[in-house]
């Protein structure tokens, strides 16, 4: 019942925003989490706030959630290649604070993110995930993407080879 009742007032402290250059630490905080975690991304190496302030000046559309003041999830749309005939198609990623996880930013972070990619121009959002990332399968199949299929031993992490996940969105109808 108490965690019920918990939820909703939770998810209506939760505020969405455009991020700013002036996120660029807490992205880069939450972020470093996630590489932490090994399973969210190939990644490693830790990220700077440099890392991430270029991709405010890349103008990369890119949402934040808020609760209570406090930066608790982003996600961003990277270009998914560079020819032309794929302006429009853009892979994102989307993190959450590792306390928050669970409550509904992801959601929050990925719906936003949606938005500013379509008046952005894009018509396709997509990614690829580890079929062991339960939490982002979940939130991708909650906001209506399609797994396409799965790329087998897709890269090396930590000397293992993964598969991906590959989700993919049409946000433009
Ligand atoms: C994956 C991630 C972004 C999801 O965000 P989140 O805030 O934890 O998820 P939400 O609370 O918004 O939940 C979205 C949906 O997924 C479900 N879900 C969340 N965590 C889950 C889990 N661990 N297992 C199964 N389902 C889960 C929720 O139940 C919800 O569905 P519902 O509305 O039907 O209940 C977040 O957990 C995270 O940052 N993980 C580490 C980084 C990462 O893996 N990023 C994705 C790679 S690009």
């Amino acid at each position: 019942m108490e965690e019920g009742a918990a939820t909703p007032a939770a998810q209506s402290r939760l505020a969405v925003r455009r991020g700013e250059r002036g996120d660029a630490g807490r992205i880069c905080e939450i972020y470093n989490e996630g590489i932490d975690d090994r399973l969210a991304t190939f990644e490693t190496e830790h990220r700077s706030a440099k890392d991430i302030e270029a991709w405010f000046d890349a103008g990369l559309p890119l949402a934040t959630v808020e609760r209570d003041g406090r930066l608790v999830a982003y996600a961003v749309a990277h270009p998914y290649r560079a020819r032309p005939c794929y302006a429009g198609v853009r892979e994102f990623s989307v993190y959450v604070a590792r306390e928050a996880r669970g409550t509904g930013a992801g959601k929050a972070a990925l719906e936003g993110l949606i938005e500013l990619a379509k008046a952005d121009g894009a018509w396709k959002l997509l990614s690829r995930i580890f079929p062991e990332n339960a939490a982002s399968l979940a939130l991708c199949r909650k906001l209506g993407f399609r797994v396409v299929g799965t790329y087998e031993r897709h890269g090396k992490l930590d000397g293992k080879w993964r598969d991906c996940v590959i989700v993919e969105k049409l946000i433009d109808a």
